[in-house]
């Protein structure tokens, strides 16, 4: 007797790279590489979330992850609405919550959130119908930036597989490290952590990287990956490194320290002279502008993947964006061309 299964529930928020599995990355890349494809065409918007509504909410500052997450559903057609409330000292706990019952009224389709506090985008998940998209929440996870790291890097390397990435710096408070560690192990890619002992929490071996305090390993890697000294998450005299100049001195990214072959990325924004040797950022190893760049197709295909994709089409689903497949089949029946 053949066994009955329900259907795969779709899925429903994008909180935390473990949310996803490698037939999920795998998709959500395939598609950011299809919107990347049309976009170089002279298609610059398309339809896909004509009449959505995706609610930007920034209680953090942000200049790139805000932007490109604005940008994204633009391309895409949605309604966008974007809230900051950097610099206030909002009550993350009820205070949040409310915000999230006053934004569920207007029946966002998406609500991107970025918070100081870990967990606020699962309390956000709680309280609307909305697909949630946790854009960093303090230092635990940023999966938009895991996912589109993942893209620059196979753009750059022409596959994801067995590529060694050293991170070098601030892991301690980094959600970016933390979320590019477990995405990087989930397409089979290798990672170590770089930096002083004081900055690399105790541990983290689990989440499946190496560790190193020694700058010399990064030459073993074939992307370095340089992290921000993240100066506003370390408490007011808390010391983690003796100087911001022995800092550099022992693990700044400098042009002797990177050796040909190798590819340079920075999740931005960049501390040129402390983490980061100007003359590396600005040199053709530097993929920093790609990395932009990616972040703006991955976060179109993420908002895409929630709102239209369903896990039960996954596999085996080529992503068609010439106008005569199935790229829009919330759209099914209307046209496919641009929107002016
Ligand atoms: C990162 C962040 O905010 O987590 N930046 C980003 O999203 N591009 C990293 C950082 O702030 O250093």
């Amino acid at each position: 007797m053949s066994e009955l299964r329900p259907p795969a529930a779709p899925r429903r928020h994008l909180l935390a790279i473990g949310d996803l599995d490698s037939v999920d990355v795998e998709r959500i890349l395939e598609t950011a590489r299809a919107l990347a494809a049309s976009l170089d065409r002279e298609v610059k918007k398309l339809p896909t979330l004509r009449g959505r509504i995706v609610v930007n909410l920034f209680y953090e500052s942000s200049t790139r992850t805000l932007a490109s997450f604005e940008l994204a559903a633009k391309r895409l057609s949605a309604d966008t609405m974007s809230l900051r409330s950097a610099g206030s000292s909002v009550d993350k706990g009820e205070s949040l919550k409310d915000t999230a019952l006053t934004l569920a009224a207007y029946d966002p389709d998406v609500i991107v959130i970025r918070h100081p506090s870990i967990g606020a985008p699962q309390l956000v998940a709680r309280n609307t119908d909305a697909h949630i998209v946790n854009a960093g929440d303090g230092k635990h996870q940023h999966p938009t930036q895991a996912l589109l790291d993942l893209y620059t890097i196979h753009a750059a390397l022409g596959r994801l597989e067995g590529v060694h990435v050293a991170v070098v710096g601030d892991v301690l408070h980094s959600r970016v490290a933390r979320s590019l560690v477990q995405a990087l192990r989930i397409v089979g890619a290798r990672s170590t952590l770089v930096g002083p002992p004081t900055l690399i929490p105790r541990g983290i071996e689990a989440l499946g990287c190496e560790v190193s305090t020694d700058i010399a390993t990064i030459g073993d890697a074939d992307v370095i990956y340089v992290l921000r000294m993240q100066a506003e998450r370390m408490a007011a005299g808390e010391a983690f490194v003796p100087s911001l100049r022995e800092y550099t001195a022992e693990f700044g990214v400098t042009p002797e320290r990177v050796r040909p072959g190798q590819v340079v990325m920075h999740p931005g924004p960049m501390n040129r002279g402390v983490e980061i040797d100007p003359r590396v950022a600005d040199s053709d190893v530097a993929l920093v502008a790609d990395q932009v760049r990616a972040g703006l197709v991955v976060r179109m295909a993420v908002l895409y993947d929630l709102v239209v994709e369903r896990p039960a089409s996954a596999s085996g689903t080529t992503v068609d964006v010439s106008g005569e497949g199935e790229f829009f089949p919330a759209l099914a029946g209307s046209s496919h061309g641009e929107v002016s």
